[in-house]
């Protein structure tokens, strides 16, 4: 497995392969686990050569949010990727993206400014700018993208449409801990007692995909019971508990069409995330 620093090896290594065989690529920003695995494995099977990006990018975070102590762990990360089958991980620094000379951005309107696009301003834009980056470094075929993040996911794809972009977004489903809770390098913050809070966040997302199911089609009752469950926890604060179109990401009165249920809750002073899909 290749491990590069800079832009000119990863060209060096995807110059060579992009010939002969097709190239997937999970972006990543490190401290992997098992849901960032079931990414790599699938781009693994799917395809003769895989990239993973390792980029903590300073650009989706705002100044109050956390990215001094965003975990860290190179060595088990490589570890995973290799044991997973990756060809190569691009570790580059900050400067290597983002020179003293950086004035470009990606800006999308729309769904942005819904669900964490209201209380997180700049965080799509970032998003967006550095994975626009990263496309045009490793030039794959395939990009791979966890549903555990709904609304990155349909942001990215709404920016592959719209600047005919020539990769193919995959989604994959949400990997969860055995009490539910989605796995997500930011559950590493929560102490005991808030881990065992974070219980509702899940329970709330399976409710309202029970109800969803069971034929219910008022977004007003899905989020009134999902919101019940939330406040039978005191370490709990509600964010946002939406319904949502799933392309567009408006909130909708009835579900009727493929539909996004969406929470953002903190748990003492985590924000988590978490989401069902209904098609
Ligand atoms: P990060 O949070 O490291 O996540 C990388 C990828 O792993 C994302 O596509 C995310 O949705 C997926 N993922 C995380 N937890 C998951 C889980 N429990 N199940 C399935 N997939 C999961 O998302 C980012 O990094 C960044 O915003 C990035 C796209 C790399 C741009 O900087």
């Amino acid at each position: 497995m290749i491990i590069a620093n800079t832009i000119q090896e990863v060209r060096a290594h995807v110059y060579g392969w992009k010939k002969y065989h097709t190239i997937g690529f999970v972006p990543t920003m490190g401290y992997l686990h098992e849901g960032h695995l079931s990414l790599i494995e699938r781009s693994v099977a799917e395809n003769a050569k895989t990239i993973v990006s390792i980029f903590v990018n300073p650009m989706q975070f705002s100044p109050t949010e956390d990215l001094d102590k965003y975990p860290r762990d190179l060595e088990s990360d490589k570890a995973m990727c290799r044991k997973a089958g990756a060809n190569l991980i691009f570790y580059p620094q900050v400067e290597e993206i983002y020179p003293k000379d950086f004035y470009s951005y990606v800006d999308m309107e729309g769904l942005t400014k819904e669900l964490c696009g209201k209380t997180r301003a700049n965080h799509f834009r970032g998003v967006c700018t550095v994975v626009n980056k990263l496309f045009n470094i490793v030039a794959a075929d395939r990009a791979y993208f966890g549903q555990k993040d709904a609304q990155q996911l349909a942001v990215i794809k709404k920016m592959v449409r719209d600047l005919n972009m020539d990769i193919e977004i995959i989604g994959c489903p949400i990997i969860r801990e055995v009490d539910g809770l989605a796995k997500s390098s930011r559950n590493s913050y929560l102490s005991l007692e808030e881990r065992k809070a974070a219980q509702v966040v899940s329970q709330a997302i399976f409710k309202g995909e029970e109800l969803v199911k069971s034929g219910e089609i008022s977004a007003k009752n899905i989020i009134e019971s999902m919101t019940k469950i939330v406040q039978t926890e005191p370490l709990a604060k509600i964010d946002y508990i939406e319904i949502v179109d799933l392309d567009t990401l408006e909130k909708i009165q009835e579900v009727t069409k493929p539909t996004l249920g969406a929470v953002a809750i903190y748990i003492g002073k985590t924000r988590l995330i978490d989401n069902f899909a209904v098609y």
